[in-house]
């Protein structure tokens, strides 16, 4: 690593240098399982962990190895470790600290695979757990029990766009002696490092903004190497959620520009929510580059920019929501987010739809609220395409309103 390169030199150049036989700029993709040992005595230490080596497919493979230094670099952590999605990077880290009769502290607005893990998988290996509003960090130490082992959260949130203060909530976990893991999918490495602002974990869905491209399903563990290290061997490599060297190929292209996308999202989605928020058939727009959002200040000081997600509620609640979401032309109604494409969805039917209608208004997701992953279309097509679908939802709700 050069420690004078900034944010865009590193993405390209970290950890790339050409292959010392081929001479080739772009990485190698080496698919092999098995890997050979000079002797009988470095295959027991590898094996037993003294010596770090690439020796087995379900651990790691040389091109998984190249792509985790350069997450670990981006992130600004020792070591990473590539899993198979977000929720093995999420499941693989917290089982890594959690075990029969610990407690862990949730943050309360949290993507709905992760509540799906709290509280059906969880509870099934006895481990306890306590939803958290984590937007008032004394809460936070209201809620720590003597079998505390772990705090969790996600910031900016899925879909709520709820921003987490990262340096005092790991203030308030380095008192106390725990670990902080933070789910940083919203904003990638490039906008936001939540270890340099004290936390001990980072995961991410790399399915999102890492690839960038709708075209892997992966996740990432970022931290220390010791906790890395055993999160490898006694918690992913036991479940069997390795990434693959082809998998890994593709993530190592897509980071090639994540700079330049982020920069191109983060954008087009301030412009969109600078719209929407002025547009009559708008109840209420999340996004956190908007002055009107709660924690506005805090994510000007702790992200480098807003991001590309803008949830909002159209006015008219469900009916006239799923009108304006069937209306859109070139938003794709889909699950995922952090594609080229820009993507529309109901987290209330869609992805929050495991929890509970009672527990989800408790969250403030509601029926008519829409999450848009602004993609990196022309901006004037995006805005052309919410604009007209609003018009006819518009008609919808008039026309509703006629007929009572
Ligand atoms: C914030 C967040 N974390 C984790 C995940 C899970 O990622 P994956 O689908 O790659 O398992 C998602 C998926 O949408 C997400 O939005």
């Amino acid at each position: 690593m050069h420690s004078t390169w900034k944010l865009n030199t590193k993405v390209i150049h970290e950890n790339s240098q050409p292959n010392p036989q081929t001479k080739a700029i772009s990485h190698s993709i080496v698919p092999a399982v098995a890997y050979a040992f000079p002797n009988a005595e470095m295959a027991a230490k590898a094996v037993s962990g003294e010596v770090e080596l690439t020796y087995y497919g379900r651990y790691g493979n040389p091109t998984l190895e190249n792509l985790e230094n350069k997450i670990a670099a981006l992130e600004g952590g020792e070591a990473a470790l590539g899993v198979s999605s977000g929720m093995a990077a999420i499941s693989t880290a917290l089982l890594g600290f959690l075990k029969k009769d610990d407690h862990a502290i949730v943050t309360q607005d949290v993507y709905g695979g992760t509540f799906s893990f709290f509280n059906s998988l969880a509870p099934r290996f006895g481990i306890e757990f306590d939803f958290v509003d984590c937007t008032v960090v004394s809460k936070i130490e209201d809620a720590i029990r003597q079998n505390t082992k772990v705090v969790y959260i996600e910031t900016p949130s899925n879909p709520k766009l709820t921003i987490l203060n990262l340096e005092e909530i790991a203030k308030v976990c380095k008192k106390y002696n725990l670990p902080l893991i933070v789910d940083n999918t919203f904003m990638s490495p490039y906008l936001q490092n939540p270890l340099m602002l004290g936390a001990d974990v980072v995961v991410h869905s790399a399915t999102k903004y890492i690839n960038g491209h709708g075209d892997v399903v992966a996740g990432f563990i970022v931290g220390k190497q010791d906790v890395i290290h055993r999160l490898r061997r006694k918690v992913m490599g036991d479940l069997g959620q390795n990434l693959s060297a082809w998998e890994s190929s593709l993530i190592l292209r897509g980071l090639k520009t994540l700079g330049v996308r982020m920069e191109r999202h983060c954008s087009n989605a301030q412009r969109v929510a600078d719209i929407l928020e002025k547009h009559p058939m708008i109840k209420k727009v999340y996004y956190p580059g908007l002055p009107s959002h709660p924690q506005h200040l805090l994510a000007k000081k702790q992200m480098k920019d807003m991001g590309g997600i803008v949830s909002f509620e159209v006015k008219g609640g469900l009916a006239v929501g799923t009108h304006f979401i069937n209306s859109l032309k070139l938003a794709m109604i889909s699950f995922s987010l952090g594609d080229p494409e820009t993507l529309v969805q109901h987290p209330a039917s869609m992805t929050h739809a495991s929890i509970p209608p009672a527990e989800r208004l408790k969250f403030g997701i509601t029926d008519g609220l829409i999450r848009l992953s602004v993609g990196l279309e022309d901006i004037e097509d995006i805005i052309a395409d919410l604009q007209i679908a609003l018009l006819q939802a518009e008609e919808v709700m008039v026309g509703s309103k006629e007929v009572l």
